[in-house]
């Protein structure tokens, strides 16, 4: 790309060669789903701000999503190595400044301003990933945190006590709960000794994880409810008990498990898992805010705690939603199923539209690197939205051992990388491509290139696509691999 002028939103910024933005990403970045009324993602951010009342707790829902990679990593400890400031992960407006790829970003300034004990954040955000019916480049988060500020607390006194009668404010949310390890541990996940006691720890963990275990209770009492309305709504059901055909649909309370969790701005830190249709599902991430955070945000005497959650995967599974695609949908027959007047119900897909399969296959460009971890990306790591900020190791399928950025600073044209190929596909397919998976790689013994297959499967989520049209499309895709990647077509 050359030098020039990027237009996101009304705003414009320079370009130079760290810029990484197509445009289907900028023009989503006007959408805003999550405040379009009666939009799913809308609907989900106030039923989970509903757990969070006004006025102890205040509400931002329009923070630009353009931020620098001071906001984005540097001031929440993200090491200058770490593989989601790659260019192949994140989205550069340039050198300095990116689309956010997560709420955190935003923590700092909130901390600084120093407005309430808690706050809530709702916003867009953006990362270059697989294309899955669970993975979109954008989608959207809610970030909270909740601060006490060491002034309060009497002379000699921790803030302990101030915390715990807090925590036993909270409503009990009926849950069952399984949390087997201690709250901090020296090696895993440790107690920041310098900045608080112990038993300060304990009592934001407690109010930590307490508050969150109402908002996961919110949640899934909805979803049952929904799950109820669907049952009662169909005619096939003979019985009167909804359960009878419905899984979801029991009076077993909730089950929800606590898991250690690595994050570079909270410590200790932790995930919460749930139980739900048979499986462990992971919901969020969550700690006590990293001390250096408030601390260089000129509010040193706040401490508390931080989680972050992905809306998408919360509104998937009130409203049945089956691809991800969706909430971008502007058809009717999808918009108008929603409404902050109406219960949650499953949302009734229109019609299933016939998939269409193409391969292709390439020799990548002799001497290229697969970046490590890429080969397992695609169809991996379903739903790890909320994951993928985390730490090198703790990562998982998301963000795996990506090329580091700061070593290979312009992207050497010799390293592969997965995400390269799901860009070209989602700038041409746009929203008709609905996944794409690495279906066979090898190595050729003598030449020692490497060959790579993939499946994307084009499916409209609105119409029937023609087989010329799928043609049409992927012929494209396959001039851009060739153009942009310099890959050779097999
Ligand atoms: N920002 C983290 C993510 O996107 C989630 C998180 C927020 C974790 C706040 C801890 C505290 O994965």
């Amino acid at each position: 790309r050359k030098l020039g002028i990027i237009a996101i939103g009304d705003r414009k910024y320079p370009t130079d060669e760290w810029t990484n933005v197509p445009k289907h990403i900028t023009e989503a970045v006007t959408r805003k789903l999550h405040l379009q009324p009666d939009h799913p993602i809308c609907l989900t951010r106030k039923l989970i701000e509903s757990a969070f009342p006004l006025p102890l707790w205040k509400y931002h829902n329009k923070l630009f999503p353009v931020v620098t990679t001071k906001q984005n990593f540097d001031s929440l400890n993200f090491p200058v190595d770490h593989p989601g400031r790659s260019r192949t992960d994140t989205y550069y407006i340039n050198r300095n400044t990116v689309l956010r790829t997560h709420t955190s970003a935003h923590q700092a300034d909130i901390f600084h301003a120093n407005l309430t004990d808690g706050f809530l954040i709702s916003a867009d955000v953006y990362r270059r990933d697989a294309i899955d019916r669970s993975h979109y480049p954008v989608f959207h988060q809610m970030e909270g945190a909740r601060m006490w500020d060491r002034k309060r607390a009497r002379p000699g006194e921790d803030l302990s006590e101030m915390i715990w009668k807090d925590f036993e404010a909270l409503p009990d949310p009926g849950i069952i709960v399984e949390d087997p390890n201690p709250t901090f541990d020296p090696v895993r996940n440790p107690l920041q000794a310098k900045h608080h006691s112990p038993a300060e720890c304990e009592a934001i963990a407690a109010h930590l994880k307490r508050s969150i275990e109402i908002v996961v209770a919110t949640i899934f009492r909805a979803a049952k409810e929904a799950a109820a309305n669907n049952a009662s709504s169909s005619s096939s059901s003979s019985s009167s008990d909804p359960s009878d055909d419905n899984p979801s649909i029991t009076d077993e309370p909730l089950k929800v498990r606590w898991i250690e969790a690595y994050f570079p701005f909270t410590s200790p830190s932790w995930e919460l898992e749930v139980f739900w249709q048979g499986d462990w599902l992971e919901l969020l991430g969550c700690g006590v805010v990293n001390q250096n955070i408030p601390s260089n945000a000129g509010v040193p005497s706040q401490i508390g705690w931080a989680f972050g959650i992905g809306l998408e995967r919360i509104a998937m599974l009130l409203y049945s939603i089956p691809d991800i695609r969706l909430f971008w949908s502007q058809d009717p027959r999808f918009l108008s199923q929603f409404s902050a007047k109406k219960p949650i119900a499953p949302f009734i897909p229109f019609s299933k539209y016939p998939a269409c399969y193409k391969d292709v296959s390439f020799w990548l460009p002799p001497a290229t690197e697969v970046a490590e971890g890429a080969e397992a990306g695609a169809g991996a790591g379903e739903g790890d939205d909320a994951a993928a900020t985390k730490d090198v190791d703790a990562a998982g399928s998301s963000a795996g051992g990506m090329p580091n950025p700061h070593t290979s600073s312009t992207q050497a044209p010799t390293a592969f990388h997965e995400n390269d190929v799901m860009e070209i596909v989602r700038d041409v397919a746009q929203d008709l491509i609905e996944d794409v998976k690495l279906m066979d790689e090898f190595t050729h013994p003598k030449t020692n290139r490497k060959s790579m297959m993939y499946r994307l499967n084009y499916r409209s989520l609105e119409r029937t696509l023609t087989n010329q049209e799928a043609n049409e499309l992927h012929s494209k895709v396959q001039d851009k691999l060739v153009e942009i990647l310099g890959v050779e077509l097999r």
